[in-house]
């Protein structure tokens, strides 16, 4: 831009933000974030304010002039920084930890600055090569055979619908790609299996893919809350006999409330025998088949059919990044490409479009952040970190066994574990009250937040270990806390 036409754009307010204001800002923004990552415990981990509180502040109309960048990022400074739940807090062990470190937040801001939109090649040439091998480069880290080709996708929840879709694209006579689902009488109900404690994300895919809830049968699950094999294959029979048609199991490996593994193999066994589509949701402890001490728990896995693993979870990345692993890409594609005149390119077929695999046309650069971690961090100091999760969470579990009164009511196969205080005189109800009491004054306390959930239908402590900032300070911490807030 010509020196002219700089002043002509700023005297008339066209245009982007200033070269010289840019920079400054910038700045500002790097320290901003720099000082939230090195402070980020001067906060309660979830802030003590009321629905509605933030939005009181914020005024309900849009200004109709510019405000200077200055007060814009002191409002931000004041009203929304502190007034999040802080997934960065080392103190954060609810649900499971998604913590973005520097080098990946360094890698969100390039790709922001490029505003890459990972559509097909000719839109994305380097986004779309470098995504090719970062998944790549992760199907190695994570042991997985060649045959394995992949993308990204935002959430486990959509990388497990495209699975879905995928499954029943493939069911003989089905065709609901071009004929669709609703009114149809020439095939039985589709239905598909999961065990009681899989996902919701993946009960909801059935909703999308109009298999609907009513297509769902879930499968029970043993002593350590994973998936029956002998079940599965029972219901599978049962289901044929009566009219269903079923095409696809969905496996957990590393649940969302106790993070058991259902056995892979034998899952795998029911599938080839019944030829039935399967996918693996390993959306949290995929991370852990880094590790070669833990890869036998994955064992089988290789003969899926798809993969979920979400680096945005246990392997340090941050939000978003889904990776999603399918061994048939073709099927995808065939369920779910279409390419009218505007997107066609004369490369189709030399590279992905990644388009054609899943629902959206634009996506994220998703690949940047992964590739810059994998290179800073290396394989190894995503070992490291894990095992240091590992070790968190075996610690905290020592320390509940030995205390009378306390039990862990789940095997801890990763980096969580699921807890409970059972005191003498007090009956299965009395003890799950207990119990979200105790949660709910550690969690008041602020310098840790824990969440919880129900096995069996009894309600137990969830706590969860991912986040390289969290030391051992903070599992000690964690566990005073709890006992206090037990013998209160
Ligand atoms: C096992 C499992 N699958 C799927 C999901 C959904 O993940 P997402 O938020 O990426 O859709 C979760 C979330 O915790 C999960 O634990």
């Amino acid at each position: 831009m010509t020196e002219r036409d700089r002043l002509d754009r700023a005297q008339i307010d066209l245009g982007d933000m200033d070269e010289q204001d840019f920079r400054r800002a910038a700045g500002q923004v790097a320290d901003r974030v720099a000082d939230y990552l090195a402070h980020v415990e001067r906060y309660r981990v979830v802030p003590d304010i009321e629905p509605g509180d933030v939005r009181a502040r914020i005024p309900a109309a849009p200004p109709e002039e510019p405000e200077p960048w200055d007060a814009i990022l002191a409002d931000y400074a004041t009203l929304i920084e502190p007034n999040i739940t802080h997934w960065q807090h080392p103190g954060y062990m609810a649900y499971f930890c998604s913590t973005a470190p520097g080098p990946g937040v360094l890698g969100e801001w390039l790709a922001a600055g490029l505003n890459s939109n990972v559509m097909f090649w000719r839109n994305a040439p380097a986004s779309t090569e470098l995504e090719e091998v970062v998944v790549a480069w992760l199907r190695q880290m994570l042991g997985l055979p060649e045959a394995f080709d992949g993308m990204f996708t935002d959430t486990a929840s959509v990388s497990s619908l495209l699975s879905i879709v995928a499954a029943r694209h493939v069911v003989p006579g089905l065709d609901a790609r071009e004929r669709g689902l609703a009114g149809r009488d020439d095939i039985g109900p589709l239905r598909m299996y999961l065990s009681d404690e899989a996902h919701s994300s993946i009960e909801k895919a059935a909703i999308v893919a109009g298999v609907g809830r009513a297509g769902v049968r879930r499968i029970p699950t043993d002593d350590a809350f994973r998936m029956r094999p002998d079940a599965l294959a029972e219901a599978v029979a049962e289901d044929r006999a009566q009219g269903f048609t079923p095409f696809c199991v969905v496996a957990t490996l590393g649940t969302t409330s106790s993070t058991s593994v259902d056995p892979a193999g034998p899952i795998a066994d029911v599938c080839e025998r019944e030829r039935l589509w399967l996918h693996i949701d390993a959306a949290y402890a995929g991370a852990a088949a880094l590790l070669p001490e833990r890869r036998g728990l994955f064992e089988g896995w290789e003969r899926a059919d798809s993969i979920v693993v979400n680096p945005h979870k246990w392997l340090m990345t941050p939000f978003d990044a889904s990776l999603l692993l399918f061994r048939r890409p073709e099927v995808y594609r065939d369920a779910l490409s279409l390419v009218p005149e505007y997107l066609r390119t004369n490369v189709r077929g030399q590279v992905h479009d990644f388009h054609e695999y899943g629902i959206q046309l634009g996506r994220r650069f998703r690949a940047l952040k992964l590739w810059i971690m994998i290179r800073y961090f290396g394989v190894e100091g995503f070992r490291r970190r894990l095992r240091e999760s590992i070790r968190h969470a075996d610690t905290l579990a020592g320390w509940v066994e030995a205390e009378p009164g306390w039990r862990l009511v789940a095997p801890h196969p990763f980096s969580t574990l699921c807890i409970r205080h059972e005191p003498d005189g007090l009956d299965a109800e009395a003890t799950d009250a207990h119990n979200a009491r105790i949660l709910e004054t550690v969690n008041r306390d602020g310098r840790i937040f824990l969440s919880h959930t129900k096995l069996r239908g009894r309600y137990v402590i969830r706590v969860t270990f991912g986040n390289p900032r969290c030391t051992m300070r903070h599992v000690e911490l964690c566990w005073h806390l709890l006992r206090d807030a037990a013998n209160a």
